[in-house]
């Protein structure tokens, strides 16, 4: 994708010390599961991509259907299936060596490793493995919503094993040497994400990715009177989780002062806009993708570009947490 032909403005951004060249960023479970998807994304103009959340083993989700959308939201339940860390490690090695690195085949733009894990021990594990692969960011996703039949409610929606997660894996890190930033990603699904965000970066979060699903919620078929999902019931995203994700991450913004990867609902430049204002350094998009295709990581782009053109903003960066 040519270089910012529309816009005068700047839309570089620096996230916990990595360069941007825009603030937009694939959301994690969207098109994240090969290089080869991850590469077609940064073409089409996202300023970083996000992996598919990855297991130490492989790890079967939910029976089809798991996903169902409409024009106002979009509820899933695909359970974070994932092939685990050797193929994770393929993927890596294929789409590329870190900026900076002087290898041959420098990745295309930075990509944030996302990883889950049941238990504490395994997110230490799973740290471990990862950093061999140079990710430029780690993303710990404490969050989904919908494998609570297996592992319970979310450790993201409570406030000590939050902070105990944020802790093991920090601990890991230092133990390793290693300088990758790390951040949580963080659920709507709790009655104060500030304080929750305020105790991971007590442990050591580097910044936050906020939000993953809302819910989970529930769609019925009105003819067979059951549940669409086979699951019954999946994480709820898209346009509607919007205004809650705006707020969370002007939570997390106010209660931390941490960088942000402002996630949920954002479809268009100006929501885009909106969500950095509320705090967001990045802007994840998922769902989008089923709204407007890949090509609309490069639209959003421009959206964004066309709106600070048009509002004399020079740098997109002042934006950040300019919400009065
Ligand atoms: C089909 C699908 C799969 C997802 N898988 C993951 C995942 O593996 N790990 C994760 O952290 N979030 C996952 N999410 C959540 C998204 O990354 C994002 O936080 C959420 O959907 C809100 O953003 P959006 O409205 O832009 O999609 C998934 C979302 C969808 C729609």
């Amino acid at each position: 994708m040519s270089d910012k032909l529309w816009a005068m403005a700047n839309l570089k951004v620096n996230f916990c010390g990595v360069e941007f060249e825009n603030p937009t960023v694939l959301a994690s479970g969207v098109l994240g599961v090969t290089s080869a998807s991850l590469k077609r994304v940064v073409e089409m103009g996202a300023g970083g991509v996000t992996t598919k959340s990855i297991w130490m083993e492989e790890h079967k989700g939910h029976k089809n259907p798991t996903m169902f959308g409409t024009e106002h939201f979009f509820l899933n339940a695909v359970g974070l299936s994932d092939a685990g860390i050797e193929k994770a490690r393929g993927l890596f090695a294929e789409y590329g060596e870190p900026a900076g690195s002087g290898a041959k085949n420098v990745r295309p733009a930075p990509v944030i490793a996302s990883i889950v894990a049941g238990k504490q021990s395994e997110f230490a594990d799973l740290t471990e493995e990862i950093v061999k692969s140079r990710p430029d960011i780690l993303e710990v996703n404490i969050s989904c919503p919908n494998v609570e039949d297996e592992f319970g409610i979310p450790f993201a929606c409570d406030l000590l094993l939050a902070a105990d997660v944020t802790k093991v894996v920090r601990r890991k890190l230092d133990e390793l040497g290693s300088k990758i930033p790390m951040i949580v990603k963080l659920s709507p699904n709790v009655p104060n994400i500030g304080r929750i965000a305020k105790a991971c970066a007590d442990e050591g979060a580097d910044g936050f990715c906020a939000i993953n699903t809302v819910g989970p919620g529930m769609v019925i078929d009105l003819k067979t009177r059951k549940p669409i999902l086979a699951n019954r019931v999946g994480g709820v995203s898209g346009p509607a989780i919007k205004p809650i994700a705006v707020k969370a991450v002007n939570d997390i913004h106010k209660a931390t002062g941490l960088p942000i990867i402002g996630t949920g609902g954002v479809m268009t430049g100006e929501d885009a806009i909106e969500m950095m204002m509320a705090g967001a350094t990045l802007v994840g998009m998922g769902t989008m993708v089923y709204y407007r295709e890949v090509g609309g990581f490069g639209e959003v782009v421009k959206e964004m570009g066309d709106w600070c053109d048009a509002n004399g903003v020079e740098v997109v960066g002042d934006l950040i947490g300019s919400i009065k």
